[in-house]
């Protein structure tokens, strides 16, 4: 039986997380200077997104850019922002055939003008689409993001629209970049890292995590449908015991 086939629809993640790591490594593997990677990374965007929509998962995101990936050297990240660029306008089509709405998350405006401008075309394009949401972290750091949400809730607080005993875990989600979107159950990261590298502290806390060697640009269906089938032999016990558990 083919690896899609087994996966159960009733088990299905709704939000997956990916860290799409190794076009660097990939490239070097290759012989080709490391922007090679990332342009070779492209096709796994596409086929994850494809494959997640397909399945019926709700959100997928995409681990893009992160805010220490400034520390890279200059030519390298200006010509990753000149391939999200490109992207980003070539695959809006593609986006609005498959009926998938593209949402951002991260310090976006701090992103060069161009690439700014192409992510909230894109956005503005897809808004009403329906079937999955395909988030892009971009200029995104969890503790950035955590930062950013006391922020705006110390400022809440000090204008009195919210006061101290209604502060909860739901009222603390609702201020990260990431409001209204489910928790993701599944996180994977490729090219053999097992790290967070500040992503997603606060909505990974109970995730599953699912590490794999294969690099990024080699990332396919088949691998995406492998780590779920690997999440939905896991047993989630939130705290509790196996017994306890409704099958
Ligand atoms: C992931 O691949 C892409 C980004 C971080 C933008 P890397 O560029 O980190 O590739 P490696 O990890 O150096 O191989
Ligand atoms: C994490 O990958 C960030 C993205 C995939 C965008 P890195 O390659 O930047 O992370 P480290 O440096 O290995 O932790
Ligand atoms: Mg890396």
């Amino acid at each position: 039986m083919d690896l899609k086939s087994q996966i159960k629809p009733e088990k299905l993640p709704s939000h997956i997380a990916i860290i799409m790591d190794g076009n660097g490594r990939w490239a070097k593997q290759h012989g080709k200077p490391r922007v090679f990677g990332h342009r070779n990374g492209v096709k796994a965007v596409r086929e994850s997104t494809e494959a997640a929509a397909e399945l019926g998962v709700k959100y997928l995101t995409l681990y893009a850019f992160s805010t220490e990936n400034w520390k890279r050297p200059r030519l390298e990240i200006d010509a990753l922002m000149k391939l999200l660029v490109e992207t980003l306008s070539k695959e809006v089509n593609t986006l609005m055939k498959n009926d998938i709405k593209l949402r951002a998350i991260g310090d976006i405006k701090k992103l060069p003008p161009l690439t700014h401008k192409a992510l909230l075309e894109g956005i503005e394009r897809t808004k009403n689409n329906k079937r999955m949401t395909l988030i892009l972290a971009l200029n995104y750091s969890a503790k950035w993001d955590i930062l950013q949400a006391s922020q705006k809730l110390a400022q809440a607080f000090k204008d009195g629209l919210i006061d101290a005993e209604a502060f909860d875990e739901k009222t603390f989600s609702n201020a990260l970049s990431t409001a209204g979107i489910p928790d993701p159950e599944l996180l994977i990261r490729t090219s053999g890292e097992a790290r967070l590298s500040n992503f997603l502290l606060w909505q990974l806390a109970y995730a599953e995590l699912y590490f794999t060697p294969t690099f990024w640009p080699d990332f396919r269906k088949e691998q995406l449908y492998k780590a779920i089938l690997d999440f939905q032999q896991r047993e989630r016990r939130f705290g509790k015991i196996s017994e306890q558990l409704v099958p």
